[in-house]
């Protein structure tokens, strides 16, 4: 039987800043015991995202690849390199070779400039990996969630399905869904404590392994 463990490697990306990437990375990661890539990190003041990532998913440090840029201000990339001086090289940003899952997170929002003259959704087509948008559930996500989904198309950036990080809504899901003709691959909760067990427990009662498996089957990527 073919496995789902076979190179399952897809980009987180987010229709906003703060918008849950990095909890559902962790969830993924953990999930598919996967290897983790942000590339770009901006903000070291707080956990980075690959520590949080380290720490929720318990994978071995060596499947945490390091980040290829660590700013010190939590601002977009552009300007966050330009404060620190340090600026951002396309040539830095290559995917690394990885013959296993991986898992790469992005900053912020699509729409967010690596450079003054380059946007990261292009840098995303260039990766040339099938991305999963998270998006939130509630009032506003309509039109945050529409627009990218559109931004990626517009592009032909595959997109595997969307994850909507938050309390459960009536009718969004259902919205996006049609209009987006995107499968939903997970409604994931709003959790009190976020630890380790929980996301085991979310990833067996919300089937995550045969959706993706179904997802990927079905548009063979
Ligand atoms: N489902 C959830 N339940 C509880 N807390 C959550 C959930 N999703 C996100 N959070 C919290 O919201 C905050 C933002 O989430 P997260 O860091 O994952 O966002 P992000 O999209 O990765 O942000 P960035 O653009 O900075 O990378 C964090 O404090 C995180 O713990
Ligand atoms: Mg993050």
């Amino acid at each position: 039987m073919r496995s789902i463990y076979t190179s399952f490697q897809f980009i987180v990306c987010g229709t906003d800043t703060d918008i849950g990437k990095t909890i559902i990375s962790a969830f993924f990661v953990r999930g598919l015991n996967s290897y983790y890539w942000k590339p770009i990190q901006s903000g070291l003041e707080d956990e980075t995202d690959s520590q949080t990532v380290s720490r929720l998913s318990k994978i071995s440090k060596e499947k945490i690849i390091p980040e290829a840029y660590l700013f010190n201000e939590p601002v977009s990339p552009h300007w966050a390199s330009e404060i620190d001086n340090k600026q951002v090289k396309i040539s830095s940003l290559k995917l690394p070779i990885i013959n296993d899952s991986l898992v790469l997170e992005t900053a912020g929002g699509l729409m967010v400039p690596l450079t003054r003259d380059y946007l990261q959704i292009d840098q995303i087509k260039t990766w040339d990996l099938p991305v999963i948008l998270v998006c939130r559930s509630s009032l506003g996500t309509l039109n945050h969630t529409l627009l990218s989904i559109e931004a990626l198309k517009k592009r032909n950036i595959k997109i595997l399905g969307i994850v909507i990080n938050g309390k459960k809504h009536l009718d969004n899901p259902r919205t996006l869904t049609e209009f987006s003709g995107l499968p939903i691959i997970a409604e994931f909760p709003l959790l009190d404590n976020l630890n380790t067990k929980d996301l085991d427990i979310l990833w067996k009662e919300l089937n995550i392994k045969t959706k993706l498996d179904s997802i990927i089957n079905h548009k063979r990527l």
